[in-house]
């Protein structure tokens, strides 16, 4: 039975052999939340990168580019980080090359391992399905905040605990307590989460139907995979 691991800050994957893995980075607020929207809606590729300069410097004819820092839009970028910008159909087919605070580093940070994945609670079941597919360890990353703990992301690590729970083993006593987190919050993940350090960031810029949009689950069925350094998604379709 393949194991099930979570790392719950970028600051701590030194310790985690990644070969032989599938790598699940999860950002809820909201860098992989907005990736899978975006996917869901027709882009074509998205390319994460760790800065703002990257982010120019890869701009070409064409490409769409994302920037946030500390939970505001940068300026002189098309698009900032919330999922509702994703949703706009100017943005079917086109590739956008994309740097957050937290999400896009921790991708980068994991390509040493055999698979790499967007997850988020909007596509929490296709994520469970293709790991169980796969039939490979596993190994959540939780993008967290400047390297700290943060709460949405260990949820998520415990909702794929429990989707997997008859498959998978718990490879440490991280992915135990998320499951057990998963389990307190799943009635009203709102609630849950409201004196969370990220969403009271958030709702001090005025940022909320983003916060409770994010924390739906399994709004969409896709999956984005890291080819060399772009997400792509293979298949998908919308499930509301
Ligand atoms: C991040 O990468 O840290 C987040 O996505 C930040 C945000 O969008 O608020």
């Amino acid at each position: 039975m393949p194991s099930l691991d979570v790392c719950l800050s970028p600051e701590l994957l030194h310790l985690y052999e990644l070969k032989g893995k599938v790598v699940v980075v999860v950002d809820i607020l909201r860098a992989t939340s907005s990736m899978v929207t975006a996917f869901a809606h027709g882009i074509e590729r998205i390319v994460p990168v760790s800065s703002l300069d990257d982010c120019l410097n890869q701009k070409q004819e064409g490409f769409l580019t994302a920037a946030e820092r500390d939970g505001r839009k940068a300026e002189g970028f098309d698009l900032g980080n919330s999922p509702f910008s994703y949703m706009e159909p100017h943005i079917k087919g086109k590739t956008l090359i994309m740097t957050t605070t937290n999400g896009t580093h921790a991708i980068r940070l994991s390509m040493a391992a055999d698979k790499v994945i967007a997850g988020a609670f909007l596509n929490l079941g296709s994520v469970a399905r293709y790991l169980q597919e796969e039939q490979k360890d596993a190994l959540v990353v939780c993008a967290g905040w400047k390297g700290n703990f943060n709460l949405e992301d260990t949820l998520f690590a415990g909702g794929v605990a429990d989707r997997l729970a008859e498959t998978f083993t718990p490879a440490n006593d991280a992915t135990l307590a998320a499951r057990h987190l998963y389990r307190l919050a799943q009635q009203d993940k709102i609630a849950f989460l409201s004196e969370s350090s990220h969403v009271k960031r958030l709702k001090n810029l005025d940022i909320i139907k983003d916060i409770e949009y994010c924390l739906q689950e399994d709004l969409y069925v896709v999956v984005p995979v890291l080819a060399d350094d772009s997400l792509v998604v293979l298949e998908k379709e919308i499930v509301n």
